[in-house]
């Protein structure tokens, strides 16, 4: 399966992107996640990219589309893999379209991910990540020790684009610059639409659903 997860930030992609990668054994690609590892090590790309995080803002497409490219380049893609945060926009898709093409291969599925707006703001502000990429909330899913990681024992941090400010400004830039991406999947026949609204076991047991997986 070659799926991508689309939706709001904070609307639970990387949570079910987590859950998915087990069930189906395939990687998780999160360009969100290699961005803030390539700005941790100080990389040139993470050195660009940093203040469009920060700021809440997409960072360029040509940066993007390099780092998508050499990550599907890897040969532990083969059963597929689940791409989280990417494409972001149009060109991101069509540059996807052209990077499978080149490899021979083609997206199966586009989830969407459904979360209503208001519920944006509590998801993000009460999230804790850890640098393994397990992901808490400090109501709707809780570490067994409180700011521990279950997985690796690693200490949670709060991420610093989880600001409100800045939250509204990511949720901005995803109106103006993703959401036409719904349409763009529904019309090549690949889009599934879930309730992102309900608890995260709900939300898997319906893509599971969806996929037919
Ligand atoms: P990225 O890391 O991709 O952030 P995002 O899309 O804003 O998504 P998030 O990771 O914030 O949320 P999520 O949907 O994964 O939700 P999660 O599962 O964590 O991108 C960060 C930045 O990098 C961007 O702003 C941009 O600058 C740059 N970037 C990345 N990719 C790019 C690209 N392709 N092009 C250009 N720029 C790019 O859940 C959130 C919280 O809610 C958690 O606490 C979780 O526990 C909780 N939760 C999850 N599901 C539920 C549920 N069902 N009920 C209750 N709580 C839930």
């Amino acid at each position: 399966m070659r799926m991508i997860l689309l939706g709001k930030p904070g609307g639970g992609k990387g949570t079910q992107a987590t859950l998915l990668k087990e069930h189906l054994d395939v990687p998780q690609i999160s360009t969100g996640d290699i961005l803030r590892e390539a700005v941790k090590n100080g990389t040139p790309l993470g050195k660009e990219a940093k203040n469009y995080m920060d700021a809440g803002k997409l960072v360029p497409d040509d940066l993007i589309r390099g780092l998508v490219e050499e990550r599907l380049s890897q040969d532990d893609i083969g059963k597929g893999f689940i791409f989280d945060g990417f494409p972001r926009t149009l060109a991101q898709a069509e540059g996807l379209k052209k990077i499978a093409d080149k490899l021979g291969i083609s997206i199966d599925k586009a989830v969407y991910i459904d979360v209503p707006t208001d519920k944006i703001v509590k998801r993000l502000s009460g999230r804790r990540s850890c640098a393994c990429g397990a992901v808490y909330h400090i109501e709707s899913k809780r570490p067994k020790i409180e700011g521990v990681c279950d997985a690796c024992s690693g200490k949670l941090y709060q991420r610093d684009d989880d600001k409100e400010d800045v939250i509204k400004q990511r949720i901005e830039q995803y109106e103006a610059q993703t959401m036409p991406l719904i349409d763009y999947y529904r019309k090549e026949g690949k889009l599934v639409t879930i309730d992102g609204d309900q608890d995260i076991d709900e939300v898997f047991n319906d893509i599971k659903r969806g996929l037919g997986i």
